[in-house]
């Protein structure tokens, strides 16, 4: 039995709903047969969006979807996803070298923006500053934003079918421009950013700007990017991060010691935020650069999901990718004073994904679980959590070196007078009961419990066994909770 201390009047901070989003590129089969299957498909459908996939999504509360890239971003000209989309141009899509598949257009900006509003999700779009200029990216804006009438984007916007502007508030300046996004020098970005994010401000009132910031703990772009930034000029209102924990073995074939580094790489999350966000302090850019971890999750070898490979990136997604997800929600609301979104990489279909789709075929991951479970920490005010924590010792696989990984992984909010607890046990072996010690506040006597555990971390999803991985609910009295090995629980307890 461990004592776990909830800490109501130290609260961290509110937790920004918008932690609890995703993002959706065009690679392989994320839009084409995941989100999108057509209007004349034989698959249920609203206006050719997956009846299902819609249903499922709306369920956990999605705050935001990032597009239409990743990497696809720095090709993407906006002007060829609108208009009828029989007469929309096919490109080469930017991971065509990849996978030998070109970009049909049949989504672009409204079908994006009428995706998200199916599901209740803010847009958000990834500018392409890489091939596409200021004015054009001016231009974007305005056929999104500009009131009815107004301007000739905006009357072009409606004979498109969209009278009311779109409203699309967030913008990515960029994305991995150290990388895919135009290969730059931190310097060489940051005057392209300041190019790029004065013309957006002035082109539509109340929008957010989000800078590309670094891969992973990449601290020398952040500094390098940060001395040159005018922070003066205040046209930053958040700092993107993108980190992979990689992989450990396979996707659905891993050792002990495998499963353990996975979950060792996913925390050093933790370490992620915390330096880039000391870094952003030592330059006084807290206000202009709260953190907006727009890809993240664990990018197996390809070939486990369904298409075994044709869909590019597709993997499958095990009770370890489960214990992946919880543990980094967990640092996101324990740290949601320092981040402001974060976007899981990717919705379906790809990498550490929330569905997997194929034709009529449809099933939502353990993945998806987890974020059902969490979705009341959205605009919870986080407390703090103490207790002994206990370390697991494993060889790492790499260079058979023991290594050390907390065993218990926890977060704590309360709103709308309840509390909602998360834990992962990270331990294959020992379960854990906590002992809820509450400080400042008074817990009713029973909690909602749910739990997702499988007894082999190797259990997924498929679309002959679509519950392999799948919560279980009961009712338990508050005092005790406990937590099997593996495994991710909830409790969710009335506040008296
Ligand atoms: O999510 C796949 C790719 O990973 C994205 O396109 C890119 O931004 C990142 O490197």
């Amino acid at each position: 039995m461990k004592k776990l201390y909830l800490v109501k009047p130290l609260p961290v901070g509110v937790i920004n709903p918008l932690i609890y989003g995703h993002f959706s590129e065009h690679i392989g089969g994320v839009f084409y047969d995941g989100i999108w299957v057509g209007e004349d498909s034989s698959v249920p459908n609203i206006h050719g969006f997956r009846k299902s996939l819609v249903e499922a999504f709306k369920a956990v509360r999605p705050s935001v979807l990032r597009w239409p890239g990743g990497c696809f971003a720095e090709t993407y000209d906006w002007r060829d996803g609108i208009g009828p989309r029989h007469s929309r141009p096919t490109r080469i899509n930017w991971w065509y070298q990849n996978d030998g598949r070109m970009e049909p257009n049949k989504i672009g900006t409204h079908e994006f923006v009428e995706f998200c509003r199916l599901v209740g999700a803010e847009p958000y779009i990834a500018a392409n500053i890489t091939s596409t200029t200021p004015l054009d990216i001016r231009d974007w804006i305005d056929y999104c934003n500009s009131p009815k009438g107004s301007t000739a984007y905006a009357k072009l916007r409606e004979a498109n079918g969209s009278p009311e502007p779109l409203n699309v508030k967030y913008w990515g300046v960029g994305n991995e421009c150290w990388g895919g996004g135009g290969n730059m020098e931190p310097e060489i970005y940051a005057h392209e950013y300041r190019k790029y994010a004065m013309i957006m401000r002035n082109s539509a009132p109340g929008l957010e700007l989000f800078a590309c910031g670094p891969n992973a703990n990449g601290w020398h772009w952040t500094e390098r990017f940060l001395r040159v930034f005018d922070t003066s000029s205040h046209i930053m209102n958040g700092y993107s991060v993108h980190y992979y924990c990689g992989a450990s073995g396979g996707c659905l074939d891993f050792t002990n010691d495998q499963f353990y580094h996975l979950l060792s790489k996913a925390s050093f999350m933790n370490h992620i935020v915390n330096q880039t966000w000391n870094l952003v302090c030592g330059f006084n850019c807290q206000n202009q650069c709260p953190l907006v971890v727009d890809e993240w999750g664990c990018w197996h070898p390809g070939g486990s999901g369904p298409t075994k490979g044709y869909n590019l990136f597709e993997q499958q997604s095990t009770m370890r990718d489960a214990l992946v997800t919880a543990l980094t929600l967990n640092i996101f609301n324990n740290n949601c004073e320092k981040v402001k979104m974060a976007n899981t990489a990717q919705l379906v279909n790809n990498l550490h994904c929330l569905f997997l789709a194929n034709k009529e075929n449809f099933i939502v991951t353990p993945t998806y679980h987890v974020y059902d479970m969490y979705k009341e920490h959205q605009g919870a005010t986080a407390i703090k959590t103490a207790f002994d924590q206990e370390e697991i010792i494993y060889k790492n696989p790499d260079n058979q070196r023991e290594e050390k990984l907390a065993k218990l992984s926890v977060s704590a909010s309360v709103k709308d007078g309840a509390l909602l607890l998360t834990v992962a046990n990270l331990s294959l072996t020992d379960a854990e009961d906590l002992e809820l010690e509450s400080v400042g506040m008074t817990l009713g006597s029973d909690a909602d419990i749910t739990i997702l555990h499988n007894d082999d971390v190797h259990a997924h999803n498929t679309f002959d066994a679509p519950d392999a991985v799948t919560p279980i609910q009961t009712t338990a009295k508050a005092d005790v909770i406990h937590v099997p090995p593996a495994s991710v629980v909830t409790a969710r307890i009335r506040i008296g």
